[in-house]
């Protein structure tokens, strides 16, 4: 079992990352028998929601629990509603938890409720995605989605700890599994030149490859916990990715949307050697590295994006493997960024 810990300026906790943790022995050490709203999504309840709801009962928890359809179409405001609505109704109350068991949509819609609800109540990540224990999970960034964009309402509201469970990856499917290895890849574009080639060869474990992604995330998170600068390096590949995401109605994963994200602006900024690098270990990762949207309609996705500043939008681009750099661009600046990424990848 690996703990990382977290010093946030709001927030001090733990990231625990294990095979076959057991949930409420974890939970009975650092907190007090309480209600706990279990937030899960249908897939993830299915697989592991008996189990956890059992290992959380067996420490003295009472559970109830909120399940959604899964996927990023739901992580909206009306599903937020329904859930303070049901925890009102089952008499929660702002000494008890909240507790997301899932992915990165129940993480952040989860986190979202939890720094709203009763003007602020405590929550804790259960990751069971590979993306949503390298990256959402961890950090403080909750929202929800609006129909103009991705996490345009949200806090920052740190959980009080994190129990990432590595097991739960062995249900992932090949396509949700990937999406994480792109958040993975991404930390060690921006920051580890060690870690991206531990990654090529395949020479990483499940536990080895959270654990030194989230010691990277805590790292930027302790310089920069609300994104005023620093932290934006984690958004590399996002700017572009959300934009595929967002045309794509949310049918492209997340995962899938940053690689191509990373993948144009490495073909447009890095060397052909550093380049067919990057492609290479993102194809075997399962990933794709190119879009068929329209270059215009790809470009114009940034005005939504909240480091959008005037007519400036912020961007991260890539120095070399291990390195990036912060860029203000006008949106015609960016286009041709994108332009040229996407040539030299075809
Ligand atoms: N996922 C990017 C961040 O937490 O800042």
């Amino acid at each position: 079992m690996n703990k990382i810990h977290v010093s946030a300026s709001t927030k001090e906790y733990d990231v625990i990352v294990g095979a076959g943790l057991d949930y409420g022995t974890l939970l009975k050490e650092l907190h007090a028998p309480c209600k706990l709203m279990v937030v899960s999504d249908d897939t993830v309840f299915s697989l592991h929601g008996e189990k956890a709801i059992q290992s959380l009962r067996d420490a003295g928890f009472e559970t109830k629990q909120f399940v959604f359809p899964h996927g990023e179409k739901s992580k909206n405001l009306q599903v937020a509603e329904s859930l303070m609505i049901q925890m009102i109704e089952e008499g929660i109350t702002k000494t008890d938890l909240l507790v997301a068991l899932g992915g990165g949509v129940v993480g952040d819609l989860t986190g979202f409720a939890a720094s709203v609800f009763l003007r602020g109540m405590d929550f804790v990540q259960l990751p069971t995605t590979l993306l949503a224990a390298v990256d959402s999970s961890v950090g403080g960034k909750t929202a929800v989605d609006l129909p103009n964009g991705k996490n345009m309402v949200g806090a920052f509201h740190q959980p009080i700890a994190v129990f990432c469970d590595t097991d739960k990856f062995k249900t992932l499917p090949k396509n949700i599994y990937a999406e994480g290895m792109a958040e993975s890849i991404k930390y060690g574009l921006i920051y580890d030149a060690e870690l991206f080639e531990q990654i090529k060869v395949h020479e990483i474990s499940d536990a080895d490859l959270v654990k030194r992604c989230v010691e990277i995330k805590a790292e930027v998170v302790a310089k920069d916990e609300f994104d005023k600068g620093p932290r934006h390096i984690l958004n590399f590949g996002h700017t572009l990715g959300h934009a595929v995401e967002t045309l794509s109605e949310y049918n492209i994963g997340h995962g899938q949307g940053v690689a191509v994200g990373m993948a144009v602006v490495c073909a447009a900024l890095l060397s052909e050697e550093e380049t067919e690098t990057v492609l290479d270990v993102l194809k075997n990762n399962d990933l794709p590295v190119k879009t068929e949207f329209d270059l215009h309609e790809l470009a114009l996705q940034a005005k939504a994006d909240k480091k959008r500043h005037g007519d400036l939008i912020r961007v991260v681009l890539p120095k070399t493997i291990g390195e990036v750099f912060l860029k203000d661009v006008t949106i015609e600046e960016w286009e041709n960024i994108i332009r040229k990424g996407l040539e030299s990848i075809r």
